[in-house]
């Protein structure tokens, strides 16, 4: 039978991935229930309740082939239902973030059930129906950072089989000087035939190819363990292809779940990696043209630093108090110390309101302050003279990288402390009233700002809207902001507009035993800017083409330009300022056919940054419709459209992806909070069990 649980949230089972009746020590299993039913319910039916059995799944491929830097994978999952009743069996899958879905398949008793991309709201509207009927399947969790979710659950008959086929694709993005294809693997239970091959058929001679120690998905470990490094085949065909190939099998599966701290009933549930590098063109990139589409990739390797000018701007708030404040200090003193001789670098830390700090004195020298208010310990004159020393010195200008000016920086850092609201009005406009004063036009410094923050704008300009366009039009485009949102409090949304409307981008720093070395992470990819400004001039002999400006090119990174082109298409070269002024980077004449198809990359890209246009855009309503039109004829599945599957015997419902870095909680049964944790890629029979939390 079917047991229907209130609401979408199907209540499931801790850690291992599938209902299993033994009880844990943190959450009491009920496998049938006497809770009323509440409305739109149906009452669990506790006669005909039957232990749940898991359908086993028998084997497992996953198959991902890269070319060009654009990786496909599929994944296929084999099950059986060995149990006398039907059971409803979930297939669930973590995707990488920037991964977009484009096929799903399942075959059930050799019928083949394909699902088809349509327009998300559409999709929802379907979604919501079956969730107010009741039918809806919960959501599994599995969770990775930045990472998506993928979950289908099907009904399948006693001792028959079904297989899912689910497909992704994204463009690698080149970091650190590599290509890095994460494929994560949570089948939820050892799987007797698990087999990941990884395909790489590039154009250029292959630099290295790796596949280091597997990884949890929600940790940056300082060290490699030993235990946990795959052993993979790397079979290297010729210079420019190679095939790595990973089997463990259900001993191995089991050593890794031990390994990496999860139950090692659940199977291996972790992310295996295969890293690679490419040989580069020294200066002016690589053209790849397939006939109907052409692809820059450029990433200069004989390029001089340009020198920084960074302008840390930190929340000292009162949530940012305890561990997270003390992580900051860590990363902080390690991220001075990578700071280049010929860089400099002013630190603001604010709360209440902004202060900026006298490196040399390790005092702050500068408040921001819109009025007077007095000090309720002081008398007024005194309190006057106070607030005048605080809010009208001058700010001092960014200080040079030197060993002693570090030194003290990280004084400076080691005085912060946490405390207060979150004005984040003032601590970015004093950030960018440093660089107008500053940075001169036409000089090499780099200007960037580094905005980490855990809150929400509580004081001083509280509108993001407003706090968005003050922001953009006092920057005018000359500094790139990169935010950083650190744990679960932070507007992300915000964040990522206000970067994205300044040239940067955000990221997200998972609250854990990690998160100082995340910040570092983060600080690596933007420490060495190598070129801004950078053009590419196509315009002639091809249509389609996506962006085409950068602020910043950094070290170890790339930046990919495709568009549609037309007979007689040539490369163009580059123009950018660097080092030593303004270059030109020609790339070589001779165009390249690629191994394999060229269009959905440019498909991937284009649709990438339609989407990012749109994050950002006030009216959303061209570019909704422009990237519907590609998302529709690629079928890719992205915030504008969802996958809908025909269930057998049941009304189309519509698959979401879910940010998979959280376990979702809800209500259940009695009011309790139920903290759901799965694998994905696993299979399970929800409705079978409650947990109360
Ligand atoms: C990878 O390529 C092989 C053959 O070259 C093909 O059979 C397989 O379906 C491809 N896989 C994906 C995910 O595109
Ligand atoms: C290398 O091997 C791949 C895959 O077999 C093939 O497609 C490619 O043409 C080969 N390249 C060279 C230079 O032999
Ligand atoms: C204000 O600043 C001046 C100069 O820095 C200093 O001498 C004076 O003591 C300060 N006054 C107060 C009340 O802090
Ligand atoms: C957004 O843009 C569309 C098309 O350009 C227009 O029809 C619509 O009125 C705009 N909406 C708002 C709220 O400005
Ligand atoms: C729907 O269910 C009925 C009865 O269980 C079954 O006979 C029929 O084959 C099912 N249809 C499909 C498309 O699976």
């Amino acid at each position: 039978m079917k047991v229907l649980l209130p609401g979408v949230l199907a209540l499931l089972v801790v850690q291992s991935g599938y209902c299993f009746p033994q009880v844990t020590d943190t959450a009491s299993l009920v496998i049938t229930s006497t809770e009323p039913a509440k409305d739109g319910v149906e009452p669990i039916d506790s006669e005909k309740e039957v232990k749940p059995v898991v359908p086993k799944i028998y084997e497992m491929n996953i198959n991902t082939n890269v070319s060009n830097r654009y990786a496909k994978t599929q994944i296929a999952s084999k099950v059986k239902n060995l149990d006398k009743s039907a059971n409803e069996a979930e297939f669930s899958v973590v995707t990488p973030e920037r991964a977009f879905i484009s096929g799903f398949v399942m075959e059930i008793d050799g019928k083949s059930y394909k699902a088809y991309v349509q327009e998300k709201e559409e999709a929802k509207k379907t979604y919501d129906e079956a969730v107010a009927s009741g039918r809806a399947a919960g959501h599994v969790e599995a969770s990775a950072r930045d990472s998506n979710r993928f979950t289908v659950s099907v009904n399948i008959e006693p001792q028959s089989k079904a297989v899912f086929y689910l497909q992704y694709e994204e463009l690698l993005q080149r970091q650190n000087g590599k290509y890095e294809v994460v494929i994560n693997i949570h089948p939820g239970q050892p799987v007797k035939n698990m087999n990941v091959e990884v395909k790489i058929d590039e154009s250029r001679p292959l630099k290295f190819v790796e596949t280091p120690a597997l990884r949890s998905g929600n940790e940056i470990s300082t060290k490699e363990n030993e235990n946990l490094l795959p052993n993979a085949n790397i079979n290297r065909v010729n210079e420019t292809s190679a095939i790595v190939t990973f089997k463990p099998d259900i001993e191995k599966q089991k050593e890794y779940a031990k390994e990496l701290g999860t139950d090692k009933d659940g199977g291996l549930a972790g992310q295996f990696i295969v890293q690679y590098e490419v040989e580069r063109d020294p200066s002016g990139g690589e053209v790849l043209v397939d006939g109907g589409h052409f692809v820059h990739f450029f990433a200069p390797s004989e390029v001089k630093p340009l020198p920084k000018m960074v302008i840390f701007v930190l929340d000292t708030s009162g949530s940012m108090s305890g561990t997270r404040i003390d992580q900051l200090k860590q990363a902080m003193n390690r991220i001075l110390s990578e700071l280049h001789e010929n860089d400099v670098f002013s630190i603001i830390d604010f709360n209440d309101n902004a202060k900026v700090w006298n490196v040399d004195k390790v005092a702050v020298q500068h408040e921001t302050a819109s009025e007077y208010q007095p000090f309720w310990y002081r008398n007024e004159d005194e309190s006057k003279q106070v607030f005048k020393n605080r809010t009208q010195q001058p700010i001092p200008s960014p200080y040079a990288a030197n060993k002693a000016n570090v030194e003290k920086g990280k004084q400076v850092v080691g005085k912060l402390h946490a405390d207060g609201s979150t004005n984040i009005m003032d601590a970015l406009k004093t950030a960018l009233t440093i660089i107008n004063k500053n940075h001169e036009e036409g000089k090499r410094n780099q200007p960037i700002i580094v905005f980490l923050t855990d809150g929400e704008a509580t004081s001083g300009e509280t509108n993001n809207d407003k706090i968005i366009s003050s922001i953009t039009e006092l920057n005018n485009g000359k500094t790139p902001l990169f935010s950083l949102s650190f744990g679960d409090g932070a507007d992300r949304s915000f964040l990522q507009k206000i970067s994205l409307k300044n040239n940067g981008f955000a990221r997200h720093i998972y609250e854990g035993a990690d998160a100082s070395l995340q910040l570092e992470d983060f600080y690596k990819g933007i420490s060495s800017p190598l070129l801004s400004d950078v053009k590419f001039k196509y315009v002639d002999k091809v249509k389609e083409v996506t962006r085409t400006r950068y602020p910043i090119l950094f070290h170890g990174g790339e930046i990919v330009v495709a568009g549609q082109i037309d007979p007689g298409f040539a490369p163009r070269p580059i123009e950018a300022m660097g080092f030593e002024g303004p270059v030109t980077l020609t790339p070589p004449t001779e165009v390249k056919t690629p191994p394999g198809s060229l269009e959905r990359l440019w498909a991937y890209l284009t649709l990438k940054q339609i989407l990012e246009r749109r994050d950002a855009a006030e009216n959303k309503t061209d570019l909704t419709k422009q990237a519907l039109d590609i998302a529709l004829k690629y079928s890719f599945v992205s915030d504008v459209s969802s996958l809908v599957v025909v269930k057998p015997n049941e009304t189309s419902k519509a698959v979401e992806t879910e940010d998979a870095s959280k376990q979702r909680q809800g209500f259940g049964p009695g009011g309790h909070y139920q903290t759901l944790s799965l694998s994905a890629g696993g299979l399970r029979a929800p409705g079978k069990c409650i947990c109360y939390g």
